[in-house]
């Protein structure tokens, strides 16, 4: 059986306080209903607190981000042992807001993968396309380019142990959410453009889908067969919607 699993992404939004609400609540509302299938992803500076506060609980946390450097003078960069120290089991790499607003190309996408993984990290490997990119009918070029990378540095077996999310640029944050077979089309392309390489592997992935997932739209995604999960931004902020995106995939 597949490894099922929602991820929040709180991108740069929280403060201590806010934090501390929003965990409380979590928590609360998901105690006993699952082990190892829910996680968030935290801005760096408060990963000491939320380990402290999830610490026992059945949420896994992570970063958003690592360097691809182990260690050195690398001024204002976090390293893969440093998110270790801390306790994260996983880090998201190759965020289309990272690739985009910050220059990562696929080769720094797929040395921050190693990175997190030398470093026992599970890494959430992003990928996805742009809406012209979609609009010109290269989805899954674009793909392909964006996997191959990480697959020839890291070797297909690597993806045993990572996450794969799908997350088509023009759903994010838009309110616009691919419909189900949209999306279950990509996540099946994406485990035959492993297969290819190792059949075992491809059919072990767990593979997100993210962009504008929220409550009303988690079951109908998390019900396609190549569907293992979420990677949620904007309603991992509000507790109702987490709880419930949490609740729809253990459904
Ligand atoms: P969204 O973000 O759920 O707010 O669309 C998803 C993501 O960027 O991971």
């Amino acid at each position: 059986m597949r490894k099922k699993l929602v991820a929040g992404n709180w991108k740069m939004h929280g403060c201590l306080a806010e934090n501390d609400q929003l965990l409380a609540d979590v928590v609360d509302r998901l105690t006993g209903l699952s082990s190892d299938q829910f996680a968030v992803c935290v801005p760096y500076p408060y990963l000491f607190s939320v380990q402290n506060t999830l610490k026992d609980t059945n949420i896994a946390w992570g970063a958003q981000n690592l360097s691809q450097f182990e260690k050195g003078a690398y001024t204002g960069e976090v390293s893969a042992a440093m998110l270790k120290d801390f306790g994260c089991r996983y880090v998201i790499v190759g965020h289309s807001e990272r690739r985009t607003l910050f220059n990562e190309s696929n080769v720094v996408v797929a040395e921050k993968y190693s990175a997190a993984q030398h470093a026992g990290i599970v890494p959430i490997l992003c990928v996805g396309e742009s809406l012209k990119q979609r609009d010109d009918g290269i989805t899954e070029t674009i793909i392909a380019e964006q996997l191959a990378e990480v697959i020839q540095r890291a070797g297909v077996e690597s993806l045993d142990s990572a996450v794969v999310a799908y997350e088509p640029i023009w759903a994010i944050g838009t309110g616009k959410t691919a419909t189900p077979q949209q999306a279950e089309d990509v996540h099946a392309f994406i485990r035959k453009e492993i297969a290819k390489q190792n059949s075992s592997v491809a059919d072990n992935l767990t593979i997100l889908y993210g962009g504008s997932v929220k409550a009303s739209n988690a079951l109908e995604l998390f019900a396609m067969p190549d569907i293992d999960g979420g990677l949620i931004g904007g309603a991992s902020l509000v507790a109702d919607e987490f709880v419930a995106i949490c609740r729809a995939l253990v459904h």
